[in-house]
């Protein structure tokens, strides 16, 4: 049986998260935490989807009706793929298939790290490239980023960009501004273990943006400035100037009401463990942070992390985005 195979990476945010829905730069890049999603093609019309990692599986018809379901929650866990799987279907003029998707994904779920659109890219990868229409990058990115706009209303689409472009990247406006050739920061990322929806946090900062432009004003110009020099910092390779910038970040993301207090004992615990700096990635309200670290304190952050209730999420530096492969078998 003929199957395709997409592997794509996770990310993470180093700068202007939140303010790039409003226009800002952000920088981020892919890690090695792996989604991997196999596509075959299955005989009639069915969408067959199943999570290994969360033991739910479910079959959709193609107009998107549940035929079949196993598991806790399956039909609300499963049908973003389902949309993911039917949008390409549509964008291909391929509607009709039958499709067997499996997805299995090391990635820890609304932490931040790009769980969702790790799997959006992968899926919309696998399955063109099953179908023999593999898609330039730009399109995999459109069709993923185009989802996540419907599913989501504003997105600014780094997750997307970064996860299908990879490596290290600044990204502003719906494109990626520039590609970094340089040797990243030695980071670590601690997860507060807090689920949170990143939704959420955009519609707060949204919110703040309407009500009080000004502030807001003020605020976002002070980030753009933070990422401006976050670039000089990254390619002159002086991870201490980008602690003292991912500190200043953060500040700002506590004053758009993004941050919490599980966050901020972690970076509490990273700068007294003599992190660099540090600061929350992704949509904030719990999920992960992430510290700017040298050799010598690498392991002393960490422990700290620990201590304060935090999971050290162990991953390195990717400089790839998705990646796919058919395989018979
Ligand atoms: O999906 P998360 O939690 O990694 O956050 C994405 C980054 C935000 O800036 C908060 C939202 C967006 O669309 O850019």
């Amino acid at each position: 049986m003929l199957k395709a195979i997409a592997v794509s990476p996770a990310k993470v945010i180093l700068f202007g998260e939140h303010f790039v829905v409003s226009g800002n730069s952000a920088i981020s890049m892919t890690i090695d935490l792996p989604t991997v999603v196999t596509v075959e093609l299955l005989k009639g019309d069915e969408i067959q989807i199943r999570s290994e990692d969360l033991g739910v599986e479910a079959a959709f018809s193609p107009s998107g009706e549940i035929a079949q379901s196993a598991g806790a929650n399956a039909e609300d866990t499963l049908r973003p793929i389902f949309e993911v799987a039917d949008f390409t279907l549509k964008k291909l003029k391929q509607s009709g298939h039958g499709l067997k998707i499996a997805v299995k994904s090391r990635v820890p779920i609304g932490m931040g790290l790009g769980s969702s659109a790790a799997t959006a890219v992968g899926t919309v990868s696998a399955i063109t490239t099953l179908l023999g229409w593999p898609l330039p990058k730009e399109d995999v990115f459109d069709a993923a980023y185009s989802l996540e706009k419907i599913v989501h209303g504003h997105p600014s689409g780094v997750d997307q960009a970064t996860i299908t472009y990879g490596g290290l990247i600044s990204y502003r406006k719906g494109k990626v501004d520039a590609t970094l050739q340089v040797k990243p920061p030695m980071l670590i990322i601690g997860n507060t273990g807090k689920r949170r929806s990143t939704g959420e946090f955009v519609g707060r900062v949204k919110k703040l943006r309407e009500t009080e432009p000004k502030k807001y004003g003020t605020i976002a110009s002070e980030a753009q400035k933070i990422s401006e020099s976050a670039m000089g910092a990254l390619r002159n390779g002086q991870p201490e100037t980008l602690g003292a910038l991912m500190n200043e970040n953060q500040r700002l993301l506590e004053l758009v009401g993004v941050s919490s207090p599980d966050l901020e004992k972690l970076i509490s615990a990273a700068r007294s463990a003599e992190a660099f700096g540090a600061k929350l990635t992704g949509g904030g309200g719990g999920g992960c942070m992430i510290a700017v670290v040298g050799k010598t304190t690498c392991a002393r952050v960490s422990r700290s992390i620990q201590e304060a209730g935090g999971q050290v999420v162990p991953s390195e530096f990717v400089p790839h985005g998705v990646q796919t492969s058919l395989n018979e078998d």
